[in-house]
């Protein structure tokens, strides 16, 4: 095989208590096009700034063949489709460094497992609650033991559905991590531990009222949400419209709101847009395939 297409889903972390570990991939798409050329990369499709050696989708890429200790060789990689947004908060690194790794890891007929491109990725980037729903797909937590990653996936209720508010602005990841504190008081890491415990069983059972009260977080949203324009209105919006629980996606600025309500989406728009926000409303059903050769 000297040619593929990827395509890889958006990821939400952090969801509610599960700071640095719960994701979720959703039906939102990067798709990629990889090809085998003699040396050197080159890219179609990708801004002329993102167009080098720096890629992450390249470095994804890159990192399967040093890992298995074997020449990289040179490589075209056409962005095809990029859906997922930049600096939202919903996994457009990860989308891109799994996509490389993903292709490379076709090239060599599928050597590493699922498992081995989780630990690839990771070594990158070193946020595995986006990298593991991207690959695996789902619902999944995870955490980082050493330089190892792992990863388990949850089911979650199908009548949940999960609506992204994505602001206008970006928000760097780094930015967001630099307003979080180094300690944290005890009861706030017991109220995050306490209710990540029940909301991981709530979300497959569908059962509403305790994921209301359980997806709830003091470990970092506490300290960021200020860095949002707008989110205590996007907030306050999605309480009128009774949705089941309300956090930001990732390291924002996307807020996520969870619902059983089919018009939810068209309704939060309306009042964002009328309370003078452009955001994007994403209604955005689970993914549950992870990274693809298509
Ligand atoms: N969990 C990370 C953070 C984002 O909140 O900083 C994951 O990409």
């Amino acid at each position: 095989m000297v040619k593929c297409t990827v395509r890889v889903p958006a990821t939400t972390a952090n969801l509610g208590p599960g700071f640095d570990s719960v994701g979720c991939a959703f039906t939102l798409y990067n798709t990629l096009t990889f090809e085998i050329k003699d040396k050197g990369v080159s890219f179609s499709g990708c801004e002329e700034k993102y167009a080098n050696e720096q890629n992450l989708a390249y470095i994804g890429f890159r990192d399967v063949y040093t890992y298995l200790n074997i020449e990289v060789p040179g490589c075209h990689i056409t962005f095809d489709s990029i859906c997922v947004p930049l600096s939202r908060g919903l996994g457009s690194s990860a989308a891109l460094i799994v996509a490389g790794a993903t292709a490379a890891n076709a090239f060599l007929k599928n050597k590493l497992t699922k498992q081995e491109i989780l630990t690839v990725c990771n070594n990158i980037e070193g946020h595995p609650d986006n990298l593991s729903p991207a690959i695996y797909g789902g619902l999944t937590a995870s955490f980082t033991n050493g330089d190892t990653p792992y990863s388990v996936s949850y089911s979650i209720h199908p009548s949940l559905k999960f609506v992204a508010l994505v602001p206008d602005f970006e928000l760097l990841t780094k930015t967001a991590r630099s307003v979080l504190p180094s300690e944290i008081p005890f009861g706030d890491a017991v109220f995050n531990s306490s209710r990540l415990a029940v909301l991981l069983k709530a979300l497959e059972n569908g059962d509403k009222k305790l994921i209301n009260l359980s997806l709830d977080d003091r470990l970092h949203q506490p300290y960021r949400r200020d860095l949002i324009k707008g989110y205590d209105e996007a907030e306050s919006f999605a309480k009128e419209l009774d949705c089941i629980a309300f956090c930001l996606s990732g390291a924002g600025p996307t807020c996520l709101c969870l619902t059983d309500n089919d018009n939810f989406a068209h309704k939060i728009k309306e009042k964002l847009h009328s309370g003078g926000y452009s955001w994007q409303v994403l209604s955005l059903p689970v993914d549950t395939d992870g990274a693809k050769i298509i």
